[in-house]
């Protein structure tokens, strides 16, 4: 079978009648089993590259590569069926010009079937926005703390606290808008000026630690599950999954160590 979906998934177009709209609702996906889990409620599913850190243990998403992130979106194209899928495009493989942005996403799109990309920057990749949704590739921006420059921006800082800072971040939403970006993440940002982004944008905000007012929110799956050792202050835990998965392991283990396995005396009996 192809990569490509014949179903009936939500479309950029549809995302980008949300704004103002009702909240487009995002999660984290990675893989097929929990793509199957997220398809039915979300909007949108996002192939984020924090699963380098969430999914295999690595210190940021620097070390995300290209080829881990086609490995993954093509298990959560084969988990999902509804969403709109959207895939990162990793630190180093879209920054160093505008045609090595659209051969990445290029491989991105026609090797998982997804719908779109996301990239991270504002202003500086607005010539790459518009070099890339002109050739038909959706782009979702993401701005303001952006992890692939942890370096530069000092460590995960809260976006915008000083007013004075406002104009650049606001600057940056604008650009990617006008560059074509569907749709625009605002990570770590105060409110209020998440609040005026999203009341001055055509396009919709998907808000991460931003602002409740955003067009819509993402988080992390694992985050919000209570699967995460750590999370940023922001998460909003609607689970406790890790608890729940360490007493059935718990419960194994002691079932291991009793033989308290139903094996030879219901399953394996010989027939009569
Ligand atoms: O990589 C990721 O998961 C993300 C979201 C947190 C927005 O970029």
């Amino acid at each position: 079978m192809s990569a490509h979906s014949t179903g009936k998934r939500i479309s950029v177009p549809d995302i980008r009648a949300r704004k103002g709209g009702s909240p487009i609702v995002a999660l984290t996906a990675y893989s097929a089993v929990t793509a199957r889990l997220v398809d039915p409620h979300a909007d949108l599913i996002l192939v984020g590259d924090s699963l380098a850190m969430v999914e295999h243990g690595m210190e940021s998403t620097l070390s995300a590569t290209l080829d881990l992130m086609i490995l993954h979106g093509r298990s959560v194209m084969r988990g999902s069926r509804r969403a709109l899928v959207t895939i990162d495009l990793p630190f180093g493989s879209y920054e160093e010009s505008r045609e090595q942005a659209f051969r990445n996403a290029a491989r991105v799109l026609g090797e998982t079937g997804c719908t779109a990309i996301k990239l991270e920057g504002g202003a500086g990749m607005a010539e790459t926005i518009a070099f890339l949704t002109s050739r038909g590739i959706p782009v979702m921006a993401h701005i303001g703390l952006t992890p692939q420059s942890v370096m530069t921006l000092g460590g995960f800082r809260t976006q915008g606290r000083q007013e004075d800072d406002w104009p650049a971040i606001e600057a940056d939403a604008a650009a990617v808008a006008q560059a074509g970006a569907f749709a625009v993440v605002l990570e770590g940002m105060v409110a209020p000026l998440a609040e005026k982004i999203t009341a001055a944008l055509p396009i919709p905000t998907i808000g991460i630690g931003a602002s409740a007012r955003c067009d819509g929110q993402i988080l992390v799956l694992e985050d919000m599950l209570g699967l995460s050792p750590r999370v940023p202050r922001f998460v909003r835990r609607f689970g406790d999954l890790g608890a729940l998965a360490e007493k059935a392991i718990t419960d194994y283990a002691q079932a291991v160590r009793d033989r308290a396995f139903p094996g030879e005396a219901e399953v394996y009996q010989l027939k009569k």
